[in-house]
């Protein structure tokens, strides 16, 4: 499948049944999914589960937890995107990278990218973007976007902000 969305470094596609494997990977690090709400993912028929029940039916509306590569290399480094969640009828930005490419701008170039795609193309409102108040390195994410506190609350029991983009 062709990449949705292009950066300078970067390309963005949606994640297919046999990626299974790369979910496995980037949540086997407990620093990576310290502030997640899940943890590691146990073997290939949960990743698939996560993969069908999760994030595919996400696709269909042209959104979703999309997988990121680097183009020097077509390494993948972890994924990014918006999710409906239908609950609270709320688009929620979400990014996730191995530990080896943190502090290198990656969240910041692809998440941008995914905020224009979803406000030019999909003409969404009021995405927001939530992260626990200890996690400086998302929050800082969200404020480069130009999204703005919205409200406290908690995120996996732990203490979050909520940032929207008007
Ligand atoms: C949160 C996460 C996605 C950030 O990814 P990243 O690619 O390192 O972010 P960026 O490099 O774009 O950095 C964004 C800003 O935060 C700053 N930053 C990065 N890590 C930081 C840290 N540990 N402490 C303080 N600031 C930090 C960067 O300096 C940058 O600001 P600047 O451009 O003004 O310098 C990454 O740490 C991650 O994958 N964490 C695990 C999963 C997670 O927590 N996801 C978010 C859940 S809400």
């Amino acid at each position: 499948m062709d990449s949705i969305i292009e950066t300078e470094r970067l390309y963005l596609k949606e994640f297919t049944i046999t990626d299974a494997q790369l979910l496995i990977n980037l949540n086997s690090d407990e620093e990576v999914t310290r502030y997640t709400g899940d943890g590691p993912v146990k073997n290939i028929e949960e990743a698939q589960k996560i993969l069908s029940d999760i994030i595919f039916p996400q696709y269909k509306n042209k959104m979703g937890r999309w997988a990121v590569y680097l183009k020097s290399n077509n390494e993948f480094i972890g994924w990014c995107g918006i999710k409906y969640i239908s609950e609270a009828g709320e688009y929620d930005l979400g990014y996730r990278f191995f530990k080896s490419k943190w502090g290198k701008g990656y969240a910041t170039e692809s998440a941008k990218a995914v905020m224009e795609y979803a406000t030019n193309s999909l003409k969404l409102k009021n995405i927001i973007g939530r992260a626990a108040k200890e996690n400086i390195a998302s929050i800082n994410v969200l404020k480069k976007l130009g999204m703005i506190y919205l409200r406290d609350e908690l995120c996996a029991h732990d203490p979050a902000e909520v940032y929207i983009l008007k």
